[in-house]
């Protein structure tokens, strides 16, 4: 199959080798919708593993590529700080959040506030709630993939990574089911910037958010005034560290359950479906073995690795790998990188389903932050390809994903495919 931005990456990694290593800079969005960033990441593991980006559209920052030290970052949260943002912000964005009201959520705090928050809301993904989401999902699951066409061309982001996320996502909200593509919209409103995804301008995704934000106040109104329930916005009413935050905190948590729940389960799924695809030697091995199921999502989280990075502060001088990092530097952790680092993970280009340590990987952090939602991520996988091989001898690419254009949502805008037949 032919790849548009071959050249582009052909082009790329002729460049990372040609820049002055002082001159290097990964947070390039323009890279990753190529899938082009993968060169200077290997450059900087290999040459300088604490680097410094003195320019970039994001200002300087620090990027640690290594796994090991990306580890030791995230698990230092007390010269590593959350609290002034854990993704790099564009300039433009940085004074676009000066003009609005100070938002802010539990990934963007450190301890013990963070602590508190985050017991609040861990419940909803503890094991036995999702023992009783597991049928549940599966059974829409189920509907999903009985309902795609087959013998013809569809985009698969949208009529399945989206729709089972969206599903879950509602579940997890108790949001109106029938509205439940509204947080697959908000989501997408929420991480793009102007010109990408949905987003036109920024009134646009200032508009968007805010009837988001609305649709929220009133449903907290609603759980706040009944008995406790075990949907999310129930326990943050009734919840003791948060049921007297303030509305912008509300808001700010409610973001973040709706970008962490929603874009990096999906592309995740969309991932398999293209990582499979372009490894058929592995599709032909889980098609022989479903067993392999949960390395294989496991496998498919490492590759994709769907958020590539989160960022930190450091809280005082600190020396590094060799480098002095400031007090008040950013610092970023480039997840996407330590997954592809050869000391730890053997072969890490290539996707093995049937590695002997599948979730040695760092797509969902260490330390305090380490994703709540992990084990339900990888429930809805697992759910899904269950279902997809009862159903589907294959899925295959009806050409390339458009990747989306972002330094830190790491996925598929659209994805096309085409089932030939069924079982
Ligand atoms: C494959 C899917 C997923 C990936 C790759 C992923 C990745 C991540 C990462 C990298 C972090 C930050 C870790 C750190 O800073 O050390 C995180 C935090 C978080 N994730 Fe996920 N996530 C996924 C699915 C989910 C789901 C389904 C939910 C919904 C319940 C969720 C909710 C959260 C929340 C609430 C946090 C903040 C945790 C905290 O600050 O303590 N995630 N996730």
């Amino acid at each position: 199959m032919s790849d548009g931005s071959v050249d582009f990456r052909h082009e790329a990694r002729a460049k990372a080798y040609a820049t002055p290593l002082e001159e290097l800079n990964p947070a390039q969005a323009d890279l990753f919708a190529a899938d082009a960033m993968w060169p200077i990441f290997e450059r900087l593991r290999a040459e300088a593993p604490v680097h410094h980006t003195a320019e970039s559209d994001y200002g300087p920052f620090w990027s640690v590529t290594r796994y090991h030290d990306i580890m030791a970052i995230d698990t230092n949260h007390q010269v590593f700080s959350s609290a002034d943002g854990i993704t790099l912000q564009s300039l433009e964005s940085k004074l676009e959040m000066t003009r609005r009201p100070n938002r802010t959520s539990f990934i963007s705090m450190d301890p013990p506030r963070h602590d508190e928050q985050r017991k609040t809301v861990s419940p909803v993904v503890a094991p036995a709630n999702l023992e009783r989401m597991a049928p549940v999902i599966r059974e829409r699951a189920g509907l999903i993939l009985d309902s795609l066409p087959i013998g013809e061309a569809f985009d698969w982001v949208d009529l399945v990574s989206k729709e089972l996320t969206a599903m879950t996502l509602a579940t997890l909200f108790d949001f109106p089911f029938e509205e439940r593509r509204r947080l697959t919209h908000w989501s997408d409103m929420m991480t793009n910037a102007p010109g990408f995804g949905p987003v036109k301008s920024w009134d646009h995704k200032r508009q968007e958010i805010a009837e988001c934000h609305a649709v929220f106040r009133e449903l907290w109104a609603e759980r706040a005034a009944q008995p406790p329930k075990s949907d999310l916005v129930s326990m943050l009413a009734h919840g003791a560290a948060t049921k007297d935050m303030d509305v912008e905190e509300y808001h700010g948590n409610v973001g973040l359950l709706i970008i962490g729940g929603n874009d990096t389960t999906r592309n995740t799924i969309s991932g398999s479906v293209y990582a499979l695809n372009r490894h058929p030697a592995q599709y032909a091995k889980l098609r022989e073995n479903p067993a392999l199921i949960p390395s294989m999502v496991s496998e498919t989280i490492r590759w994709q690795t769907p958020l590539s990075h989160m960022r930190r502060t450091a809280t005082q001088d600190f020396e590094f790998g060799g480098e002095t990092i400031r007090k008040d530097d950013l610092v970023v952790m480039w997840y996407v990188s330590g997954n592809r680092d050869d000391a730890v993970i053997a072969d890490p280009d290539n996707y093995v389903i049937d590695r002997a340590r599948p979730r040695t990987h760092l797509s969902f952090g260490f330390g305090v932050h380490r994703c709540v939602g992990n084990r339900l991520a990888e429930l809805q996988l697992t759910i899904i390809w269950e279902e997809i091989l009862k159903r589907f001898p294959v899925i295959e690419l009806a050409g390339e994903p458009t990747r989306t254009h972002s330094i830190f949502v790491h996925g598929y805008e659209a994805l096309p495919v085409v089932i030939p037949r069924r079982n």
